[in-house]
């Protein structure tokens, strides 16, 4: 018996509205009590309008244990394909936790690997939304190999496209390594969380009692382990966020990024940064003022704005040159780099790298810090990533000292030496092996030997101020070719544009090698 082109397409028809009842309607229900969007909604929020093509509806897995060959979903749990947004091509696979909480059996992964594939042969951004209880209790170790498919591809897909998590409920145990080694996590605050095992597990080997979100919520990871690099308030600030992000970043790597719109004046003045570094070394000021002075429209993306805060890392754009910015912030623990705002940025920096994203460097630091902790904790190895991300980059970099560079950390902050295009100071600019207080105090032990009360003051300020005068200054630096120009701090946006523009098709090549061995 055959049947007509009527009941073929009704067939097909109904094979779609099962694959959007997900796990049912009960289930979808009590998502939405938790606050959360179904797995389909979140594509569709995120997307622009119309823009989705889904892979693999009808896919179905192959599993007979424990009962549940009886029970199967269309399209296995986990939705993929491809769409747009804002007129930028992503794949991207949304995890259903109305099926099985979002469980990965083998069907389910082979998906996944299947849009990782896709993303990379076609140079398209892959985004994963995660919301899932791992791995599928009933499939045993197939779901375990699916896992280490995923996670082979994620590597084969680093520094090629960009890959983008977003944890939108549970990920834990094993599954936490694939968005962990992709370049962003956005976490949900509240319902998203993220741990290697549980709070019971916790319980039963280290007697500490933590709830879910105190061990894994969002807040601990963008606050306290540095996992995550956005906390997102609501689902829609989290797909919002993801849609701002894209717009600054290229479909894959030797593609330059375009140029985004702006009105904002590429001779605007900078009136307000005139007197902004203040004239005492010692006083604190917000590095944040500077650079949202500088570019365009305020529009600022900052990445893991809560750890680290010593170092601002973030996204914005010069004239629509966009750039990756890494800045000291004097604000902060003094500026000092220690072993979290060294592993910031470095791992920032390799991420601009990699895609072809200038970074734009704003220095003002006094060293590293100092102390037991950072060094039993490794600041050499940490540190030693810094100075490695920034010496391994060939993407055009622009540094501007504002006030203090000083010892090893003036040589690691993008200096002439470890190859930046443009290095530029301004008058306020301080580049020595260490402040006036610390040298004079080594250098002229002798001489202040022996003195006491005013005398030793009115000697000290003097030794103080004379070598201030010859070291705590940009000149000695720009003499020696250093340092290209002394700018004026109300140039500084039209410079930077400037030299953008100039280096726009640097192409410098480096020797071959397999890879090279970054201290971890
Ligand atoms: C199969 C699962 C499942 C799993 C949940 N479900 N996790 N089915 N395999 N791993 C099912 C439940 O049976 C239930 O089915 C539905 O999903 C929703 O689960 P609930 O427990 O009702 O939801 P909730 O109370 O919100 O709790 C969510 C949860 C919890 C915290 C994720 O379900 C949970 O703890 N699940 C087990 C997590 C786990 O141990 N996974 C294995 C981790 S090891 P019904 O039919 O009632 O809707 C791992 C290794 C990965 O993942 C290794 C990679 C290398």
């Amino acid at each position: 018996m055959s049947f007509s082109n009527e009941e073929k397409r009704s067939y097909l028809e109904n094979l779609n509205e099962q694959t959007l009842l997900g796990g049912g309607e009960a289930r979808i229900a009590r998502q939405h009590d938790q606050g959360k969007y179904t797995a389909r909604e979140r594509v569709e929020k995120l997307l622009d309008p119309n823009s989705f093509l889904e892979f693999d509806k009808f896919v179905k897995h192959n599993c007979s244990s424990f009962g549940l060959e009886k029970q199967k979903f269309l399209g296995d749990g986990v939705v993929t394909g491809v769409g747009t947004i804002n007129g930028q091509k992503v794949a991207l696979f949304s995890q259903d936790f109305t099926c099985w909480g979002g469980a990965l059996g083998m069907a389910y992964a082979q998906k996944i690997c299947k849009i990782m594939d896709f993303a990379i042969e076609n140079k398209m951004p892959i985004i994963g939304i995660n919301d899932s209880g791992g791995a599928r209790i009933q499939e045993g170790v197939e779901s375990l190999a699916g896992y280490a498919e995923i996670f082979h591809r994620n590597v084969q897909a680093s520094g090629v496209i960009p890959q983008i998590s977003l944890i939108m409920g549970p990920c834990a145990g094993g599954a936490v390594y694939s968005p962990a080694m992709t370049d962003f996590i956005l976490m949900v605050d509240k319902t998203s969380y993220m741990f290697v095992t549980g709070p019971e597990v916790v319980k039963t080997v280290t007697h500490e009692e933590v709830t879910k979100d105190e061990l894994g919520g969002a807040h601990t990871h963008n606050e306290k382990s540095g996992v995550a690099h956005f906390i997102c308030s609501d689902e829609d600030d989290c797909l919002e966020r993801t849609r701002e992000l894209l717009s600054f970043i290229p479909a894959g790597n030797y593609t330059k990024p375009t140029k985004s719109f702006t009105t904002d004046s590429i001779t605007r003045e900078n009136n307000k940064l005139k007197d902004f570094v203040p004239v005492n070394s010692k006083k604190p000021y917000d590095m944040k003022e500077i650079i949202m002075d500088v570019i365009d429209d305020k529009h600022f993306l900052e990445y893991q704005r809560d750890f680290a805060k010593n170092i601002i890392c973030g996204f914005g754009a010069v004239g629509g040159n966009k750039v990756g910015i890494v800045a000291n912030q004097p604000a902060v623990l003094a500026g000092c780099l220690d072993i979290d705002s060294s592993t910031k940025a470095a791992r920032f920096i390799r991420f601009c790298d990699a895609f072809e994203i200038p970074i734009l460097t704003l220095v003002d630091v006094p060293g590293f810090l100092p102390g037991t902790t950072q060094e039993y904790g490794g600041i050499i190895r940490h540190g030693a990533k810094l100075l490695y991300a920034y010496a391994e980059a060939t993407v055009p970099q622009i540094t501007l000292i504002t006030r203090k560079a000083y010892g090893g950390a003036y040589d690691v902050m993008a200096s002439k030496h470890i190859k930046a295009d443009i290095n530029l100071a301004y008058p306020t600019a301080e580049i020595a092996v260490m402040g006036a207080d610390g040298a004079v105090n080594i250098i002229f032990r002798n001489e202040l030997k022996g003195l006491e009360g005013e005398e030793f003051d009115k000697k000290k300020a003097s030794l103080v101020k004379d070598y201030e005068e010859k070291f705590a200054n940009p000149y000695k630096a720009a003499s020696l070719g250093y340092v290209d120009e002394v700018i004026y701090p109300e140039n500084t946006r039209a410079r930077i544009y400037k030299y953008l523009e100039f280096l726009k098709d640097k192409n410098e090549i480096r020797p071959k090698r397999k890879h090279g061995n970054i201290p971890l």
